[in-house]
């Protein structure tokens, strides 16, 4: 276990936010806020991971989460490889677990990976000694999304606590949905859903999760509204009528937005899908900070990376190396 682990008991991955406290996850953003200011630097680099190699296993597709692992590697002086599903040896059928193994061969120190199947980010972590970050598994979770959602609702209203976040779409199929409800929970805040039945988990309310019954309803509760995307690849038919149907329904319109409150934020963790559940007024709208998740991705990455690699919550002087 690495320095920070010990220090705030993060273990050496990070699978998920089920498994911290609110407490853990608060010092995560905190430590996330010095590094934003290395990414409007002019040389936006600092030796922290200087002498760490990093492996980007992406079999599933990804832009954001990708790209801002990217980022935040290199911004932090990190060596990193890309290896993606085409290409790879995957292809040819090799398991995880040995490209993972042929990869600790060549020394590395840890892999974010990205997999369509539940669980596959824990099956991993537990079979090789290089520090596991979860970049989405299947339906399960997709804890750096829900951390820069985390931070982006904090950064517009000082606190999470007593915020009120309704979850809007596709929630049975969405490990987005799943994250954001445990460490929006463990930070104080009130999470309520709002979807078609079918896409709705039952017992959702055990989790301690309110139902609304109506896009209305949850506009004009919240404080955040994050809408997600209708997860169509997932979907083998017969969850909703049909896209226009469901845009009828659910999609979030600028009418609709008419019923919120002055300070009420629309988020999305991209990608979206324009005119079904959110229209493009929305999405480029006074209201979305759907562009500052995004900027706040890299932000969060360098935080989660630079902690399991063994970084000190407070890393101010650290951060501070290699100047403006
Ligand atoms: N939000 C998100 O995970 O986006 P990508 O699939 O583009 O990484």
């Amino acid at each position: 276990m690495t320095a920070q682990g010990r220090e705030l008991g993060l273990g050496k991955d990070l699978i998920g936010l089920e498994s911290l406290t609110g407490a853990q996850i608060e010092a995560i953003l905190d430590t996330a806020e010095p590094f934003k200011e290395i990414s409007e630097r002019k040389i936006k680099k600092v030796p922290v991971l200087r002498g760490q190699t990093i492996v980007n296993l992406f079999l599933e597709p990804s832009t954001r989460t990708r790209i801002s692992f990217e980022f935040a590697e290199k911004r932090l002086s990190a060596d990193t490889v890309n290896i993606s599903s085409a290409g790879s040896s995957v292809q040819k059928g090799e398991t995880l677990v040995d490209t993972a193994r042929n990869l600790e061969a060549m020394r590395i120190h840890m892999v974010v990976v990205r997999h369509g199947s539940s669980g596959a980010a824990k099956f991993l972590a537990d079979r090789i000694p290089s520090n596991v970050i979860n970049a989405g598994d299947g339906q399960h979770e997709h804890p750096t999304q829900a951390l820069l959602d985390l931070l982006t609702i904090r950064d517009r209203f000082g606190a999470i606590a007593g915020r009120r976040v309704c979850i809007v779409g596709d929630i049975l199929h969405s490990r987005v949905a799943r994250s954001n409800i445990w460490g929006l929970l463990k930070c104080g805040a009130e999470v309520a859903v709002c979807g078609p039945r079918t896409l709705i988990p039952a017992g959702i309310e055990e989790l301690g999760v309110q139902r609304l019954g109506s896009i209305e309803e949850a506009i004009e509760w919240c404080d955040v509204l994050y809408v997600l995307r209708l997860q169509l690849e997932r979907m083998e038919g017969g969850y909703v009528p049909s896209l226009r149907e469901y845009n009828r329904v659910f999609g979030v319109s600028s009418e609709r937005l008419g019923r919120a409150g002055d300070e009420m934020i629309v988020l999305h963790p991209g990608p979206m899908n324009r005119g079904v559940e959110i229209d493009s007024d929305v999405a480029d709208g006074p209201r979305s900070v759907i562009l500052p998740q995004v900027t706040n991705g890299v932000a969060v990455r360098m935080a989660v990376l630079y902690l399991l690699a063994g970084g000190r919550p407070e890393l101010a002087e650290d951060a501070k190396v290699g100047g403006p």
